[in-house]
């Protein structure tokens, strides 16, 4: 709390700077095309303690009722549009993509690695884009699904029978070594450990105070970012001396060539990598712990998805076999329960974007340099678009949402790469819970914290017990 504060605190300081020399710089725009509606707020702080006081959600929600679809605002010092419908989403994301680039803090930026593809637009952005996508492609994650079963079952194994733990933080380990499987395949123990465990520091940096004096989290943070990369470039190191020709995201970005015959460097390779486990993390981890929160807080539903899967289990179990690929690809009413789960809990509410020329969004202004943001968590919690939304409703799902109206995974040139092996992990994940265990949500604590993304309070302490060893 007390790091957000100063947080908050730093970049007021920062804001006011800017406001000072914008002031000066920001004459003679475009006359003629208005700047979108909404309130700058008071000029130094802009709304950024609002945004931090209250739940974004009333927050953008409110905005949008008073001023509508694209409006504008201040963020932690930088003004910003905001886009909340399916339309203007698009134009950013999709048709107008070149107009618009991915921003994020520096700080975030140094703690991942700089060639790490979500920073980038373009041509290397392309070239990176086209590697981690294929790694992660349909015909390469078909042939996942034993190994992460048994990645969930011993995940699920390690839950001490019937006493409380952090569903948040025991969903972490179950995506990270599906990340890890995903990155590297089978990789040998002692490199996992050493990964995991830098890794655990650079995680704590994320979120922590950027400042590099000694002692502060995020000051470990980048040490252990250092001590990454050497691990890494350990691996790669005996990769290439055994010369495999792997399928994994290390084996394509190592056999990358470009058309002059370039290959990438050892730091580009580890900033993806880096870059690939982080993203691949906290998401899925988040989504994991509503979904086991949802089917806690709807029984019939739970039964109806239990039946489901005890059905796939039990055959299973007669041919002595393993979930299969196409076991994953044929549970609908589970399926239907994870996109409404990744509706209702919409993990990234929205995201940035900067123009990087003066662009006009029906008849507005959006000035170059300003922040633009996709509030997905508004679209798809709008009534026009999924009716009665505070309800979970998977059958909603029956039919499909109308287009650019479910965006769980963003979209267009920088849309989730990773979704397909999201979904699958989860449903395998799902497959394991409800077959084998049963769970009690404990405390009567309700409410969303933000890590940055929604998690249940606390992480969503719960028991499990398990129920049975086959279905
Ligand atoms: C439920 C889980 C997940 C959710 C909700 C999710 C959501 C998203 C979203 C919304 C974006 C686009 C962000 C933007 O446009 O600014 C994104 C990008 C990305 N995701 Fe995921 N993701 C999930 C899991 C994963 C997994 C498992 C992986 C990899 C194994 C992954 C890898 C990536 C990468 C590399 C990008 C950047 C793509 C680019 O910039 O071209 N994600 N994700
Ligand atoms: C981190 O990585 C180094 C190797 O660079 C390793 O010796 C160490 O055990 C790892 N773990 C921690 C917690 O630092």
């Amino acid at each position: 709390m007390v790091y957000i504060l100063l947080y908050v605190l730093v970049f007021f300081i920062i804001s006011l700077l800017s406001h000072i020399f914008r002031r000066t710089n920001n004459k003679g725009l475009n006359k003629g095309i208005r700047l979108p509606p909404g309130s700058l707020g008071w000029p130094y702080v802009g709304e950024t303690l609002q945004l931090y006081s209250q739940d974004p959600n009333v927050f953008f929600a409110t905005k949008q009722k008073r001023y509508g679809e694209i409006f504008k605002t201040h963020i932690l010092g930088c003004p910003c549009v905001m886009l909340a419908s399916p339309e203007a989403a698009k134009f950013v994301l999709v048709t107008q993509a070149h107009l618009f680039k991915p921003t994020y803090p520096k700080s975030k930026e140094l703690l991942i690695g700089q060639s790490a593809l979500f920073f980038h637009q373009g041509d290397y952005h392309l070239r990176l884009r086209k590697l981690v996508q294929g790694s992660l492609s349909l015909d390469v994650i078909r042939k996942l699904p034993v190994d992460i079963s048994s990645i969930a079952a011993s995940t699920l194994d390690s839950w001490e029978h019937g006493s409380v733990i952090s569903t948040f933080q025991e969903m972490k380990k179950f995506s990270f070594e599906v990340g890890v499987l995903a990155i590297f395949g089978h990789l040998d123990a002692n490199h996992k450990e050493e990964l995991k465990k830098n890794y655990t520091i650079v995680d704590k940096g994320y979120n922590s105070l950027p400042t590099s004096l000694p002692g502060t989290r995020y000051r470990r943070a980048l040490t252990a970012r250092n001590r990454l990369s050497k691990i890494l470039s350990d691996i790669i190191c005996e990769r290439k001396e055994k010369k495999l020709l792997e399928q994994d995201l290390l084996g394509c970005l190592l056999n990358s060539k470009s058309e002059k015959g370039e290959v990438l460097t050892d730091d580009q390779i580890a900033d993806n990598i880096i870059g690939v486990l982080f993203a691949a993390q906290d998401t899925t981890a988040s989504a994991m712990t509503w979904i086991v929160k949802y089917l806690h807080d709807n029984r019939k539903l739970l039964e109806a998805v239990k039946a489901e899967q005890k059905a796939i289990c039990e055959l299973n179990a007669e041919g002595g076999q393993t979930i299969t690929w196409k076991q994953t690809r044929n549970m609908p009413l589970t399926h239907k329960v994870v996109l409404e789960s990744l509706r209702m809990a919409s993990i990234i509410s929205f995201t940035f974007r900067e123009a990087v020329a003066d662009v006009e969004y029906k008849g507005y202004l959006i000035p170059k340099g300003w922040k633009v943001m996709p509030l997905f968590r508004n679209i798809h919690h709008n009534p026009e678009y999924f009716s009665d939304p505070q309800k979970f409703d998977p059958s909603r799902f029956e039919v499909a949402p109308k287009p650019n109206t479910f965006t769980p995974f963003g979209s267009g040139v920088h849309a989730c790469p990773g979704n397909e092996l999201a979904k699958m992990e989860m449903l395998i994940m799902i497959h394991h819970l409800v077959t084998k265990f049963r769970w009690e949500v404990t405390g009567s604590e309700s409410g969303i914290q933000y890590r940055p993304f929604p998690v249940p309070v606390h992480g969503l302490p719960a028991r499990f017990w398990k129920e049975s060893i086959t279905c």
